[in-house]
């Protein structure tokens, strides 16, 4: 770790095929940081745990996710690159923050009660104590920067609250992280209701890009994507689907919204629709192939695996070790 640069730390849930909207909203930063921070991304299966998964399942997805952030451009050698459960100071960490978490701020949280309406028959103590996890995954390194979509902004607020709250009361420990939203990108929205986020929990798969599909059902999602009965195609509050795709389209290509809406003056959403089916496919299609290729070697994957749980407890255990300390616990002596 360079002691001059900012750390930056994130996370996804291996909780099923990545969409477009993480891609955009999540690992694109990541890889656009990686230069300038010192960076550590996580595989965050603990907390797919808190909505039903099949455990095989939920095994596939961790390694599938690894391959996509790798072909993605996350260089394991660039970074700390490791699996949650590989380091169980993040569990051990929780449970001190649960000592100083009000569950009143818990209940409040949107994501919390969004999962409770789509999981009715599974409302459970993980899925309340989700954001404690989130911190403690973020304070374990003293990260200064944490780059998400603007769904986990909440979460980073509770984050700092927790952070400023346990210094208060046991003197400086944690430093309180910044949430880093990029200005575009950052909500994208489903393609069947453009008000809603793309989710991959979707019971539509219209409604999302999966990384996972090949180029002619990327072009027919984007063709069926829903828009307004308006001709124009320019970025408005009150068109949602276009700005949507506009946004898409920005993002993929790299040209800026007006760059955009330029390109398109006078041709219809036939042709603008098919246009960022194409692009994003242009984009995709290396990625997909670069992550069955990675897959096909499990072997290289645990050596990762192993190597970045190795980085990662060095770091973790320290701050812990500090923590423990600090709330009283006697130090084990070995
Ligand atoms: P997850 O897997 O639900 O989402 C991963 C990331 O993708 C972003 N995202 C989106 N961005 C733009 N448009 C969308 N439609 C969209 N959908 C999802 C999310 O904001 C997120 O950045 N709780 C985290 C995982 C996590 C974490 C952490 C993140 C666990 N511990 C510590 C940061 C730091 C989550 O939302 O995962």
């Amino acid at each position: 770790m360079n002691e001059e640069k900012k750390t930056l730390f994130s996370a996804i849930q291996p909780s099923g095929i990545l969409t477009l909207g993480n891609y955009i909203g999540a690992i694109r930063n990541w890889k656009a940081l990686m230069e300038e921070c010192n960076c550590i991304y996580a595989l965050a299966d603990l907390h797919t745990l808190t909505v039903k998964q099949v455990p095989a399942q939920l095994r596939s997805n961790t390694y599938e996710l690894a391959a996509i952030y790798i072909a993605s451009g996350i260089d394991p050698e660039k970074c700390i690159f490791f699996v949650q459960s590989h380091v169980s100071a993040h569990a051990e960490l929780t449970w001190i923050l649960n000592t100083i978490t009000y569950p009143g701020e818990l209940s409040r949280m949107t994501q919390f009660k969004d999962k409770s309406r789509n999981h009715a028959d599974n409302v459970n103590m993980g899925l309340m104590d989700y954001p404690v996890l989130m911190a403690s995954d973020i304070l374990l390194y003293n990260a200064d920067l944490v780059p998400v979509g603007q769904d986990q902004k909440q979460h980073l607020e509770i984050t700092r609250d927790l952070a400023i709250r346990f210094n208060n009361r046991y003197s400086d420990t944690f430093k309180v992280p910044e949430p880093y939203i990029s200005a575009t990108g950052a909500k994208i929205a489903s393609l069947q209701d453009p008000e809603k986020k793309m989710s991959k929990s979707d019971p539509n798969v219209n409604a999302f890009i999966s990384l996972n599909d090949d180029r002619d059902t990327i072009i027919r999602k984007f063709k069926r994507a829903v828009t307004d009965s308006d001709t124009e195609i320019r970025f408005d509050e009150s068109k949602p689907g276009i700005s949507n795709l506009l946004t898409i389209y920005s993002c993929v290509t790299g040209k800026t919204i007006s760059e955009s809406e330029k390109e398109f003056e006078g041709k219809g959403y036939g042709d603008f629709k098919v246009a960022v089916g194409e692009a994003t496919a242009d984009l995709l299609e290396p990625i997909t192939k670069e992550k069955n290729r990675i897959l096909s070697d499990k072997k290289y994957l645990d050596e990762v695996f192993a190597n970045g749980a190795l980085q990662a407890d060095r770091i973790a255990r320290r701050t812990l070790s500090k923590v423990y300390r600090k709330v009283g616990l006697v130090e084990r002596k070995h």
